[in-house]
């Protein structure tokens, strides 16, 4: 009998693939010999020496302590894909709430009063502050070319888009998933210097960590408008406030708020909603059960 400690609640389309006569799963087990964990972090856990393998059900490890687990032999799985789906549509939302006055209109909207007026006559009258320019046409960076960054590259390149797209550690594979009309930048400069939008999707490495910092922000263009839906830590806050206070970035939209950004009007901020919908749920829970029982079975290795 295997034991699995789940940390978060897993979708039960994953839960349904561990086979109850050799698996018990519960958030609370002695001895596991696997952990199922979604955004819960293990840094502060103790990693018993029971354990031999952990998944999780979602792309990024950063909520791993990798390197211990690899000193002790626990093998890391990841769910790369699984969620790029959910996450690429939040991104094209984020990205026409960018450029379109959506959301500062509808809160407008909201404090509208009857007693002021017949609401269509006030709506007309007040409209005329809510204008914000087309998307089509305009110049799109996508820094990093992994499972998301190619849907979005290819969605906002269907949206009429010209979508240039960076990434030093390109597969082949990946490249063949890319439309033929995706310019391929050779380096960050030429993202910075000729986009109006930028969307970051890399994981979070000591060479990303700051990537958007005050060098690399006078290096784009006035006005660009920055996505961040990968990791918080990508972006440098007090650098993005300075230039979002010089106007030098128009808009930036996050699902990674942090204090210094809440009420900000250049700042569209919501939770970490990325990969929030039932599918993708489903689909990483799904994928890493599969990866841990095929470990723990088999002895295979995948997306480790
Ligand atoms: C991921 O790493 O898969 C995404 O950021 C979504 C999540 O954290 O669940």
């Amino acid at each position: 009998m295997y034991n699995i400690l789940t940390l978060n609640k897993i979708s039960p389309i994953g839960l349904d693939r561990f086979d109850s006569g050799s698996y018990r799963c519960a958030d609370a087990v002695e001895n596991p010999d696997a952990v199922l964990v979604r955004s819960a972090s293990m840094h502060d856990t103790v990693l018993p020496a029971s354990l031999k393998a952990i998944a999780r059900a979602g792309a990024g490890t950063n909520n791993i302590p990798v390197e211990a687990c690899t000193e002790k032999g626990i093998v890391v799985f990841n769910t790369p894909g699984a969620n790029a789906n959910a996450v690429k549509e939040l991104v094209i939302a984020a990205l026409l709430l960018s450029s379109r006055k959506i959301y500062p209109a509808m809160q407008w909207v909201q404090t509208l009063k009857e007693s002021d007026g017949d609401i269509s006559k006030q709506v007309e009258k007040g409209k005329g502050d809510f204008v914000g320019p087309e998307i089509m046409g305009k110049k799109l960076g996508v820094i990093g070319l992994g499972a998301i960054g190619i849907l979005v590259a290819n969605a906002a390149q269907k949206l009429g888009m010209e979508v240039y797209g960076y990434d030093p550690y390109l597969s082949v594979e990946a490249a063949w998933g890319l439309s033929h009309s995706i310019h391929h930048a050779k380096s960050l400069n030429e993202i910075y210097e000729n986009c109006d939008y930028i969307t970051l999707h890399v994981p979070l490495t000591p060479e990303t960590k700051g990537l958007v910092n005050s060098a690399s922000i006078a290096r784009m263009k006035h006005g660009v408008r920055i996505m961040n839906f990968s990791r918080g830590d990508l972006v440098v806050d007090d650098d993005m406030l300075a230039a979002l206070g010089e106007k030098q970035v128009r808009v930036y939209v996050t699902d990674f708020p942090s204090a210094c950004m809440i009420g900000h009007p250049g700042v569209l901020a919501i939770p970490h909603l990325g990969a929030s919908t039932p599918e993708s749920e489903d689909n990483c829970a799904r994928m890493a059960a599969d990866e841990l029982i095929d470990y723990l079975e088999n002895g295979n290795i995948t997306n480790s």
